[in-house]
């Protein structure tokens, strides 16, 4: 399988941190506190991973699915640099091919859902869906649907369009507008129990969304 990240993976977190003034970091661990220890939780395209890190260090059992080996490696290298000692199972594969359905308390997908195009993204987010136990909780951490005046609306997409163009360049992302999360996350019989916004230059760029199955 060809490894995107072979060359970007190396740098992920640093770009994200350098690109967000780290809103993208309090973003992606903004719905773990809702963890209890032994809580099974899958991380949905991890790459470096210092989120499910958060979560094992909760108590939670934590599984990471990336499809790259860079960002696999880089996800072992931060943990053993980071000396938490905590347990964590590593699957390299396409999140299509795990099938432990109804085996999660929670599922994040951080910053991986918009690497697809639209009719894809619904896809496996269907599919993390089915990898929840009923009443489970799906967690998506992204770029924000767009909202507010004119002007904040057009900074919000001119900023998307300058990641969603780097990583289209150098990682083959898809190359498409802000989705609106949780839209589809009621479309696919979620109830949307929670948004949280993170703010880069006092406009709310990222938000964490919550959705909890009903069965
Ligand atoms: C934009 S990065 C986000 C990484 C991480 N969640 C974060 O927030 O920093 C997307 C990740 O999804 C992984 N990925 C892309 N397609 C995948 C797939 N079909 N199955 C599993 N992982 C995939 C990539 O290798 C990459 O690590």
């Amino acid at each position: 399988m060809k490894d995107h990240y072979k060359f970007i993976g190396h740098f992920y977190d640093l770009l994200s941190n350098l690109y967000s003034g780290k809103s993208i970091k309090h973003c992606k661990v903004a719905m773990l506190d809702h963890l209890k220890p032994g809580d099974r939780v899958l991380f949905a395209g991890a790459g470096h991973g210092m989120d499910a890190v958060y979560a094992a260090q909760r108590g939670a059992d934590v599984t990471v699915v990336d499809l790259s080996e860079t960002m696999l490696n880089k996800f072992q290298q931060n943990l053993e640099k980071s000396g938490v000692n905590v347990t964590i199972r590593r699957v390299h594969c396409d999140i299509l091919h795990v099938i432990e359905f109804e085996h999660y308390d929670m599922v994040v997908a951080n910053f991986f859902l918009n690497v697809f195009e639209h009719e894809m993204m619904v896809k496996v987010l269907a599919h993390l869906i089915k990898l929840g136990k009923p009443k489970a909780r799906i967690v998506v951490g992204d770029f924000s649907f767009p909202s507010g005046n004119l002007l904040s609306r057009l900074f919000k997409t001119l900023y998307w369009y300058l990641a969603v163009g780097f990583f289209w360049l150098f990682a083959n992302n898809a190359f498409h507008n802000i989705y609106n999360y949780p839209e589809t996350m009621r479309q696919l019989g979620l109830d949307v129990t929670e948004k949280k916004h993170f703010r880069l230059l006092l406009l709310n760029c990222y938000w964490s969304i919550m959705g909890q199955k009903a069965t």
